[in-house]
């Protein structure tokens, strides 16, 4: 049998223009687990300021302890999907616990929270249903639009981010919709900002609308407590599903969850694609997820480390002459202008041995490429200090500051 060729040229033309456009993404590899300093293969130890792993607890050993001990008392995996093959003890769980941590009836676990995303729009949307979306969203919730779209033809469209009255004018032309869904990020990734929830819940109120808020870069961040966008600005029981990721703050292994009342996620075990046709979550990372959320509830204390490391490094990197976007989360983009200045701000950085990634256009606007910082309360002070001591000697050098 011959392999197609011309399929594999067109894959080889297509990167090489990626590489011609200097947008072709080169996997950084580690060989040692998350945390603020990382072994990074060929550069030894550096300062990692781009992972998602706010609280530090991917290497956390409770965290650790409890996936090796749902491992070996699980084993790998259920071999099949929950209602076919029985649905592990642990997964109950873990569905009890995020629905106890985020304040909702219910939850049910996804593999991903892309998975939670598509499997939620895509289950409850249907044909005459009105879904209006922040600009800004996450690509999951993109696709899962989309998704919805086309296997239902229910009407979209998408509000200016963050713009209530482009999302209230877009809702009131959806009067003669069956229902009305809106659908935003808790912390919008790219710019570190926190959707305008009282408002939105306002809005939803007002038009009869059903309110569903993705906190993957909430939970476990905002709130005192770490329990997402409602804590923060005490709501905590008024949204109606919270869709969120396992894979950020709370352990940062993999998995995402849908949370609401018990009906929605009954119905999302009885109709949800990825529920009814592909495997649960490894009972390993169950177990780490489960423990990760026991460890914040115990230790609130890690939320407000986080908080403090978020406002500190803020408030060294103005002094120091850059200007990040305004904010109050632990992602703090500093804007480069066009995407090869925001590359070479981020390569240098690594050879300062910090690590930060760079963002350029499509994924954010034209001319605001950015690195985008994330702190952790992993960081110590030290960490922390150093690397805005990197940032100010590569800022010099690029005539940034
Ligand atoms: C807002 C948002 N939603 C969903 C996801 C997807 O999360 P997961 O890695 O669990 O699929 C991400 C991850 O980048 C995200 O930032």
């Amino acid at each position: 049998m011959t392999l197609n060729a011309g399929f594999t040229a067109g894959l080889e033309s297509k990167l090489q223009q990626l590489r011609d456009d200097r947008v072709y993404k080169r996997l950084n590899h580690l060989a040692s687990p998350q945390a603020a300093r990382v072994q990074m293969e060929g550069r030894g130890e550096v300062l990692i300021l781009s992972s998602n792993n706010y609280l530090g607890l991917s290497a956390e050993q409770a965290v650790i302890d409890a996936g090796i001990e749902a491992l070996r008392r699980f084993g790998a995996g259920t071999g099949s999907v929950r209602f076919i093959c029985g649905t592990f003890t642990i997964h109950r769980d873990l569905e009890q616990a995020i629905a106890r941590f985020v304040g909702t009836e219910a939850s049910m676990s996804y593999v991903s929270a892309w998975n939670a995303n598509e499997g939620l729009t895509a289950t409850v949307v249907e044909e005459g249903d009105f879904v209006c979306s922040d600009a800004l969203n996450h690509a999951s919730i993109i696709d899962s639009i989309r998704l919805a779209k086309s296997i239902t033809k229910c009407q979209t469209a998408v509000y200016k981010h963050a713009d209530l009255d482009d999302l209230r004018a877009k809702l009131s032309g959806a009067r003669g919709a069956k229902r009305r869904i809106i659908w935003s990020d808790g912390v919008f990734s790219m710019e570190g900002s926190i959707a305008p929830l009282p408002d939105l819940l306002q809005i939803a109120r007002d038009n009869d609308a059903v309110l569903a808020i993705d906190d993957s870069h909430a939970t476990g961040v905002l709130g005192r407590t770490g329990r997402g966008t409602a804590e923060h600005f005490g709501v905590l029981g008024e949204v109606d599903v919270i869709t969120s990721t396992l894979g950020k703050a709370l352990g940062g292994a993999a998995g995402g969850f849908v949370a609401g009342s018990a009906a929605l996620c009954d119905y999302l075990t009885q109709r949800s694609r990825p529920q009814l046709f592909s495997n649960a979550l490894p009972p390993t990372v169950a177990g780490s997820s489960l423990a990760a959320i026991e460890l914040v509830e115990q230790h609130p204390e890690r939320v407000a480390t986080l908080r403090d490391n978020a406002r500190y490094f803020r408030e060294q990197i103005i002094e120091a002459g850059f200007k990040p976007l305004a904010g109050e989360t632990p992602i703090i983009p500093i804007i480069a202008g066009e995407t090869a200045a925001a590359i070479q701000l981020s390569e240098m950085l690594l050879d300062e041995g910090v690590f930060v990634t760079g963002f350029g256009f499509p994924v954010v606007p034209q001319g605001e490429a950015r690195v985008r910082c994330q702190i952790s309360a992993a960081h110590t002070r030290a960490d922390l200090d150093e690397a805005v001591a990197a940032f100010v000697r590569v800022g010099r050098r690029l005539k940034l500051v």
